[in-house]
């Protein structure tokens, strides 16, 4: 686990790009699954990185202007009764014990109290969320405070996104997030290749979720970070396809997207194989395709290269592939612009990954690009998918049969390190000789 050091450092990181004002952090709601019963608590992740704490009900403000509380937290005072239906909670006292706040008060006093560390900031950080009934308690706040501006010319003018100070931080990953992220990768990578070896002809999708699910908790991860894809034949081919009920046949391939939670920290693979150990020569042919432009948009992962190059030489290599197969036709320029080959590629080819699954931080600065920087992770994520009732853009060819049904998805996660890159999920096998049983 991350020590206390390390949020602490986060705090003072984040305090020193604030200055005069007061940033307010919000702790995740429990959500409910139906009438009372909860899911699993999971704290919001910008709330999670300033404070490792993981109680909902609280909230966190950081006024580094304030002389003595410059990290306070609100929080569900002790009630043993409470506790033991909802699980323990550290408390007022915990809260600067355990937590290192400089002051603690019951959530119950937030009306009260958070005034005092807004009336002499220059400017309010907070993001705007989900929560719109704390979103309206800051706002009233914010306007109470304006109101009185008048008579001494005072407080904070302005609100500003919490996100554009704090997600630059969050995607350039410390080496104890790292830990948890080649932790939570190693898990992924572990359950990955036994469902490899227990998928066959007539197990069920489910079956294979189970298995992988089992080893993601087995070994202390929390659990699936997203809910697990288990897609054989045609449902391949659906990309957010989770149903996993059908019966593996002998001739499909089976696309497994999942990635365990590690600590707060996430891990995201897809492979694709055949189910029987031997690829139609359709198959291999997209498999190879999808496969040259994984491979080649992971050789884009390095320093100083813009963020958007990764999609872009993906993007480049299916289009060439699919144009030599006939799929696509006319002028490659033209159809890249036109993105005329999304139907058959409709996604981007990844996303940054860390405490969320789509993690926080920007891809793109209007017209300038994001560059790549070590310690930043992404997954690299191209796909071709050739559903079976398929439709290519107007003046495309139709598809023939023989290619549909066929989806493909091959998604690791990436680290940029100081030269270049490092696959963090590179023990799950790809190449289409270790996928073919007896070569
Ligand atoms: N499994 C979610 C994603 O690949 O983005
Ligand atoms: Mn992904
Ligand atoms: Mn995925």
């Amino acid at each position: 686990m991350t020590n206390p050091a390390e949020y602490r450092q986060r705090r003072e990181q984040l305090m020193a790009k604030i200055g005069k004002g007061t940033a307010v952090f919000r702790s995740a709601p429990t959500v409910v699954m139906h009438n009372d019963v909860e899911y699993a608590y999971r704290q919001d992740s910008d709330f999670f990185y300033l404070t490792g704490f993981n109680e909902t009900s609280a909230v966190a403000v950081l006024a580094p202007h304030h002389e003595e509380h410059k990290f306070v937290l609100f929080v569900q005072p002790r009630d043993p009764e409470k506790e033991t239906w909802h699980g323990y909670r550290a408390g007022v006292e915990g809260a600067k014990e355990l937590y290192g706040a400089d002051e603690a008060f019951p959530i119950n006093e937030l009306d009260e109290k958070l005034p005092k560390y807004l009336e002499k900031a220059d400017r309010i950080y907070y993001h705007l969320g989900r929560d719109r009934n704390f979103n309206e308690t800051l706002l009233k706040h914010w306007q109470r405070l304006m109101a009185t501006y008048p008579k001494h010319g005072t407080g904070p003018t302005a609100i500003e996104d919490s996100n554009l100070i704090l997600h630059p931080m969050r995607l350039v990953k410390s080496e104890n997030e790292l830990a948890l992220m080649r932790k939570a990768a190693n898990i992924s990578v572990e359950a990955h290749n036994h469902a490899m070896q227990f998928a066959k002809p007539g197990r069920y999708e489910y079956e294979i979720q189970a298995e992988i699910e089992h080893i993601f908790r087995l070994q202390g991860g929390n659990g699936p970070a997203y809910p697990s894809i288990v897609a054989a034949g045609k449902n391949s081919c659906i990309l957010h396809y989770i149903e996993n009920n059908q019966q593996l046949q002998d001739g499909d391939l089976l696309l497994i997207d999942a990635g365990c939670a590690y600590g707060y920290y996430n891990a995201d693979i897809t492979r694709t194989f055949p189910i029987s150990g031997k690829f139609t020569p359709e198959q291999k042919i997209i498999y190879e395709l999808v496969l040259s432009a994984q491979l080649a948009a992971i050789e884009q992962v390095k320093p100083g290269n813009a963020y958007s190059k990764v999609h872009e030489t993906a993007v480049r290599i299916i289009v060439e592939g699919l144009m030599d197969l006939g799929m696509l036709c006319g002028d490659i320029e033209e159809i890249i612009k036109e993105e005329k080959y999304k139907p058959f590629y409709m996604h981007r080819t990844g996303h940054w990954l860390g405490l969320d699954v789509h993690d926080a931080g920007v891809y793109q600065w209007g017209e300038n690009p994001q560059l790549l920087q070590p310690g930043q992770v992404l997954t690299v994520e191209p796909g071709i998918y050739i559903g079976p009732e398929i439709k290519p853009v107007e003046g495309q060819p139709e598809v023939d049969a023989k290619w549909r049904g066929i989806g493909i998805r091959i998604e690791d996660d990436v680290l940029v390190t100081g030269d270049g890159h490092e696959v963090l999920t590179a023990g799950v096998p790809k190449s289409v000789e270790l996928l073919t049983v007896n070569g």
